[in-house]
């Protein structure tokens, strides 16, 4: 297995590794520590079934499943479909998932380790890709922080909301979604986290805040916290921190979420067909130093 650095602020290829087949521990224990250093990686040419897909992201943690079992696997709704793709009346997917700036399942109490993508059908126009998958550097917008924010937010508690993702998503013009339901307001609270959070695997200091659900920083007037929201969220989405990956068919995509902040490019019309295979794992076990340890462990003995 061969890493290829990009050499830009995220991002590398991992050539020669068949994710079909089971990864041997040494070359796992690469990928977690690739993941952590390069934020996002591409394995390209794989040819996956979706059990294989599920099969190689649930030995990160823990995949959440679909929680209303639609937009998913017939029967694994661990593996969801984001697609813009309709036949005979029906999406094939989810048409307009991610397409905001956004860290996935910040929401929740516990958050997203790290997706796992597989591109089955990828729009091209004039020989260019389109519908990229836009990522940006939560280490590097950290320690680039002006001294009295990483003063101030030390151990500041931001609060995240998935009902600020669902209303974005029904602002957008066509969009039929209704308000979130109480059952799901129920399903889906608030979540609490530190507004600074250190990276289980590298020990970094990561910027945790997203535009997409973060909605206040607790002990905040409402004026303040919402004024140092607007401050982290522009801080955060300089173009110097991006990194645009451009996808190709057979393309498995992996990124780390709590070092960064992704979103999904809609540049491409109903016509021009997108069809991505994702499962979602948690970070149940990746704050486990005993997790951590046990899967890097191959890398001292090879
Ligand atoms: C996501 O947010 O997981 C979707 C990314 C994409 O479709 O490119």
């Amino acid at each position: 297995m061969k890493i290829v650095p990009s050499g830009l602020v995220l991002g590398a290829v991992i050539e020669e590794v068949d994710l079909a087949q089971q990864v041997d521990p040494v070359n796992f224990a690469k990928i977690v520590r690739a993941l952590s250093e390069h934020g996002v990686l591409r394995f390209p040419r794989q040819t996956l079934t979706p059990i294989q897909l599920k099969q190689f992201s649930q030995r990160f943690g823990s995949l959440q499943a679909s929680p209303t079992g639609k937009d998913c696997e017939a029967g694994l709704p661990e593996v969801t479909i984001l697609s813009n793709i309709v036949e005979n009346g029906k999406s094939l997917g989810a048409p307009d998932a991610g397409q905001d700036w956004h860290t996935d399942m910040s929401y929740n109490s516990v958050v997203g380790y790290t997706n796992v993508l597989y591109g089955i059908e990828i729009p091209r126009r004039n020989g260019e890709a389109l519908g990229a998958t836009l990522f940006a550097n939560m280490k590097l917008a950290y320690d680039d922080l002006p001294e009295r924010y990483k003063q101030s937010l030390s151990t500041a508690v931001a609060v995240h909301d998935f009902n600020k993702f669902w209303e974005a998503t029904r602002a957008r013009p066509g969009s039929k979604r209704g308000p979130m339901t109480a059952e799901m307001r129920a399903l889906l609270p608030p979540s609490r986290h530190p507004v600074f959070l250190d990276h289980p695997v590298t020990g970094d200091r990561i910027l945790y805040a997203n535009p997409g659900y973060t909605v206040a920083i607790e002990g905040m007037s409402e004026v303040q916290s919402q004024e140092t929201l607007n401050f982290l969220f522009a801080h955060q989405l300089q173009e110097k921190y991006q990194y645009v990956h451009r996808w190709e068919v057979g393309d498995v995509l992996m990124w780390d979420h709590i070092g960064t902040l992704h979103m999904a490019n809609p540049d491409y019309t109903a016509s021009e067909r997108r069809l991505i295979k994702r499962c979602q794992v948690m970070a149940d076990r990746v704050f486990d130093p005993a997790f951590v340890q046990c899967v890097l462990a191959p890398l001292a003995q090879a």
